[in-house]
């Protein structure tokens, strides 16, 4: 079931229809959406490139629990100022990449600036605990420090949802071309699969298909604009999930009230990245990896031996 959906929404010729797609800006997608209210009384403020969370809109898919959409609560200067730390900075060693072995990530950004090959070769880099595609294992001697910038942003949005304890402990950014697509999967390397995992998309649209929690179950196709932010939370967290298209963005959020973008972010040549997110999209995906009590992967022993499982106590 899952895998027909991704095909049927990766298709060119033909193009599959987008009227089934959960659109947020489209009059009638109440039917599948439910407004979250924000508890009122404690506004947080405009910080980390995102509005005060007064304003932000958020949505609960309807048929699948947990899975909430913040629609863009970022400012434009904000978007703008995550996506050069996405392509300047986070594309540095000693984070972790596909390009690692052919070429250097410290300079993957300014050769990418001139040549479009360069820019499109880099499609993720892992931060944190970097995550291994193969053994799907995340290990204490495979750690770097967590951009303390991303880590503010991510912790300040799950405080808003009342996740008070949650720590961005490993992310990957995904860079997608308009031909690119991202397979089904659910995240499940985690120690800690309660956290909700955070994920927000930046510069072209995506169709994101969320299934359940097998392959067989029908997936809902919701369509993401720069700024969204996913949070895959209680029943949705081990669903399958996948990006089956990008889609050209139908506006330019970067872009909007630029009037008011201050002096010091004038001075970065912000052409250069412009260019790239014309046919580009950045996703960043952040988890927590470790339980509250762990500081490391190897306290896991701990938990082995002296948490009492349920079935012992009843
Ligand atoms: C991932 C992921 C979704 C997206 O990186 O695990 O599911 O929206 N990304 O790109
Ligand atoms: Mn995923």
């Amino acid at each position: 079931m899952f895998k027909q959906y991704f095909k049927y929404y990766k298709s060119r010729n033909p193009a599959p229809d987008l009227r089934s797609v959960i659109d947020l800006e489209k009059a009638g997608c109440e039917k599948s959406v439910r407004k979250v209210p924000l508890p009122a009384e404690s506004p947080f403020p405009s910080i980390w490139g995102l509005k005060p969370s007064t304003d932000w809109q958020v949505w609960e898919i309807v048929d699948k629990p947990g899975l909430i959409i913040i629609r863009n609560p970022f400012t434009s200067i904000g978007q703008r100022f995550w996506v050069v730390q996405c392509l300047r900075d986070y594309s540095k060693k000693p984070n972790k990449s596909n390009i690692d072995g052919l070429i250097d990530l410290d300079g993957w950004w300014e050769k990418a600036q001139c040549n479009k090959e360069t820019a499109e070769k880099l499609r993720w880099i892992t931060l944190g605990f970097h995550h291994n595609w193969d053994t799907k294992i995340y290990s204490d001697m495979e750690k770097d420090e967590f951009p303390c910038d991303l880590k503010g942003m991510i912790e300040h949005v799950s405080k808003v949802f009342g996740y008070d304890t949650f720590q961005a402990e490993a992310a990957i950014i995904n860079y997608y071309h308009m031909n690119s697509t991202l397979s089904g999967h659910t995240d499940h390397s985690e120690i800690n699969l309660e956290a909700p995992l955070f994920s927000v998309s930046l510069g072209q649209s995506a169709i994101f298909l969320l299934g359940g929690h097998t392959i067989d179950e029908k997936p809902v196709a919701v369509l993401l604009r720069s700024g969204d932010i996913v949070i895959m939370s209680k029943e949705s967290r081990l669903s399958y999930h996948a990006v089956p298209r990008i889609l050209k963005a139908d506006s330019e959020p970067w872009n909007s009230n630029t009037e008011t973008i201050a002096s010091p972010a004038r001075d970065i040549q912000w052409d250069l990245f412009e260019e790239y997110l014309k046919s580009s999209r950045i996703n960043i995906n952040v988890r927590q990896v470790l339980q509250p009590q762990q500081s490391c992967l190897s306290d896991v022993i701990y938990f082995t031996y002296f948490v009492i499982p349920n079935w012992i106590v009843m």
